[in-house]
């Protein structure tokens, strides 16, 4: 018993640790590898930098508070959240601290928004935060998410969590993002890339190492040539295919 606490207790100190070496971050559990998303730790740990909203930005914030009723400002975290990460491309903690001010909150209330979405960043990350999407629709759908795991770790040589040595890329994986008919999809910064295969995904990679931005959306599938449009089923329409019937039908013989 004891044993097995103090090793459950090293495996959380290594993964704390920002040395911790790639082959021991491969040993470690996926849940703890990505527990530093989800667990809030002040200053000491996570590096800090200085934050003032821009005069852009703070009219911006201004009339996002505005919105809101009296005394109901506290709706307006994730926005101005967005609004500060947007401009400074992460969350420091004095960024967060910026925000609990203007909306007249304790800071560890904006901690917690911050720490619970994926979409907030309290780390500083790459150009490209590559997102991998691993819930069971990706995971199960086309060729599952877990080989788009394995194409994105080799084409940028990190793992989850990880930060290319460029500065290029943060590959991250995280909870359905909501494009589960298009499956296996992923994120890179505000555009969706899906029905995704290894190949696909390491050609969209590619593609912004070398400073394009491939086209977002489903992806043409390289065995088959084909090719959906937005999230309609790839081969055409298998249901309501008959002409709509009016409101009313059924109910009311007249109609
Ligand atoms: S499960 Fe991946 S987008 Fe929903």
């Amino acid at each position: 018993m004891l044993a097995s606490l103090v090793s459950r207790a090293s495996v959380r100190l290594a993964v704390r640790t920002p040395s911790t070496s790639a082959s021991q971050q491969q040993q470690q559990p996926r849940r703890l590898m990505s527990d530093k998303l989800f667990v809030h730790r002040d200053a000491g740990v996570y590096k800090d930098e200085p934050f003032e909203f821009t005069a852009e930005n703070l009219t911006r914030a201004a009339s996002i508070i505005a919105i809101y009723p009296p005394k109901h400002q506290a709706a307006a975290t994730i926005p101005l959240l967005d609004l500060a990460q947007r401009q400074h491309g992460w969350l420091p903690l004095s960024a967060m601290n910026t925000v609990a001010k203007m909306l007249d909150m304790a800071p560890i209330r904006v901690y917690e928004t911050a720490s619970f979405y994926t979409m907030f960043n309290r780390e500083k990350i790459g150009k490209y935060h590559v997102q991998v999407c691993t819930t069971t629709p990706c995971l199960l759908g086309g060729c599952g998410s877990d080989k788009i795991m394995k194409a994105v770790q080799k084409n940028l040589g990190v793992h989850p969590g990880g930060t290319t040595s460029d500065g290029l890329f943060t590959f991250t994986e995280v909870e359905c993002l909501g494009a589960c008919v298009n499956a296996p999809m992923i994120q890179i910064n505000d555009d969706f890339y899906e029905d995704l295969t290894p190949e696909t995904t390491e050609q969209i990679l590619d593609g912004f190492r070398r400073g394009d931005r491939p086209k977002p959306g489903p992806q043409k599938d390289p065995a088959t040539g084909k090719l959906r449009k937005s999230c309609e089923p790839v081969d055409g329409l298998t249901t309501l295919k008959e002409k709509p019937t009016g409101p009313g039908f059924g109910v009311r013989a007249d109609l």
